[in-house]
């Protein structure tokens, strides 16, 4: 019987990917429709008639929310998590995405009656690879190091599992690394954006563009999640028994050292970058968060040149692109002085052959920005 796909956060860099993946890659026999919804009216454009658009905001209670899916979500088979609400402050962020995942479920199992799975995506901050060094690459079963009250990972998590125990339908749990993409709407975590804006500023001001970094995670190892990899997991997962009730990590499938990973990204845009890129420090304390300079403070004074190569290349609607820059979170990432990959070896070894080479990954976003119109 054909399928029906329940997709949250449909404005969202993931939401808009397995979207995108099922609206390219199946037919009406397959999924016979797509409920997508998203807090704020839909951003995206699609033709394909199996796709119906519903605003829900998760942060309403249960019976409120399910009162709003009833007439579309009746029929869902499959659905997919993927609302998120970014904060810069890990615990304001804690507080803030705990409820929206319950409220979503509650309202969800009170109205799909035929559900078959529900797939929540969460992330590599499930590991803590964000406040200190962890055992890498980071395994789905590695225990966990903080207690649940801090990382709303472990509650949303643990959340899917109690309320799927002595159920019929299964559950996955997706979790990517920094995910490289686009969004129509600005969101709170985009890396390729970010770099884009970096790169094509510094080159108009003639300097150098120097990671905003520190020495050990310019010379680690690191890994990204392409979108169009994270929705090919998602569906694929959530599809196949063998993946049911497990948890997987996904990435590109390959590693790359920032140091000689960078000065290629810089020249795509034509900026100058060196793999001899200098640093003052580099002696850092195990554990340390270190940059030697910020996006954010980089970025304060830098709209102004924005808007002046917006204006001088006629493209005028990316002015507003300044403002999607995702600074802070960018400097979350580069402070880190270790390196912190997932492995992808689960998936593999139940049949996922999904990979990317992770220049393409952000050349291709690249490319789709200048599509968009949100750069040069
Ligand atoms: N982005 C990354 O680099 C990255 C990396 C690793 C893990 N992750 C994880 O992946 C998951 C999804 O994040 P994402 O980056 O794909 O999200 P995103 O691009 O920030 O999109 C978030 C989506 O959630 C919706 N949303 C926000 N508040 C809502 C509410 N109250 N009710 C209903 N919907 C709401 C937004 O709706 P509107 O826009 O319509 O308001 C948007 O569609 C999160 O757990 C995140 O931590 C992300």
């Amino acid at each position: 019987m054909a399928k029906v796909a329940l997709i949250t956060g449909a404005n969202g860099i993931t939401g808009s990917a397995i979207l995108e993946y099922l609206v390219k890659h199946s037919t009406e026999a397959e999924w016979s429709r797509i409920i997508i919804t998203s807090r704020s009216p839909l951003a995206l454009k699609t033709n394909d008639p199996r796709v119906e658009f519903i605003a829900l905001d998760f942060s309403e209670p249960p019976e409120l929310l399910a009162e709003k899916m009833r007439p579309v979500c009746t029929e869902v088979t499959h659905a997919y998590f993927s609302s998120y609400v970014h904060q810069d402050d890990f615990t304001e962020l804690n507080n803030s995405n705990r409820s929206l995942f319950e409220n979503f479920l509650d309202a969800l199992l009170s109205v799909a009656n035929g559900l078959q799975n529900c797939t929540l995506q969460t992330g590599g901050k499930y590991y803590n690879v964000h406040l200190r060094p962890v055992p890498w690459p980071a395994r789905e079963d590695q225990p966990r190091l903080v207690p649940a009250a801090e990382n709303f990972y472990y509650h949303q998590e643990d959340y899917l599992l109690e309320k799927q125990r002595g159920s019929s339908w299964t559950w996955n749990v997706i979790r990517p690394e920094a995910i490289i993409g686009y969004t129509v709407k600005p969101n709170g975590m985009n890396e390729a954006l970010t770099l884009a804006l970096y790169f094509i500023i510094c080159k108009e001001l003639g300097m150098e563009a120097k990671m905003p970094t520190n020495w050990n995670y310019w010379n680690g190892t690191d890994d990204i999640s392409d979108a169009r990899l994270i929705a090919d997991l998602s569906i694929f997962a959530s599809t196949h028994s063998q993946c049911a009730n497990q948890a997987f990590n996904v990435t590109n499938g390959d590693h790359f050292s920032w140091r000689y990973l960078w000065p290629r990204l810089a020249s795509y845009f034509g900026a100058s970058a060196s793999s001899e890129q200098g640093f003052d420090k580099r002696s850092l304390a195990t554990g340390e968060l270190f940059q030697e300079t910020t996006f954010e403070n980089w970025a304060k004074d830098k709209r102004q040149i924005w808007e002046r190569i917006c204006d001088r290349t006629g493209a005028h609607k990316a002015k507003s692109t300044f403002d999607a820059g995702t600074w802070a979170f960018q400097d979350w990432v580069f402070r880190r002085s270790w390196s912190a990959t997932l492995s992808v070896n689960k998936a593999r070894k139940l049949g996922w052959t999904g990979h990317l080479d992770s220049y393409d990954s952000f050349i291709d976003a690249f490319e789709k920005f200048k599509e968009l119109g949100q750069i040069p």
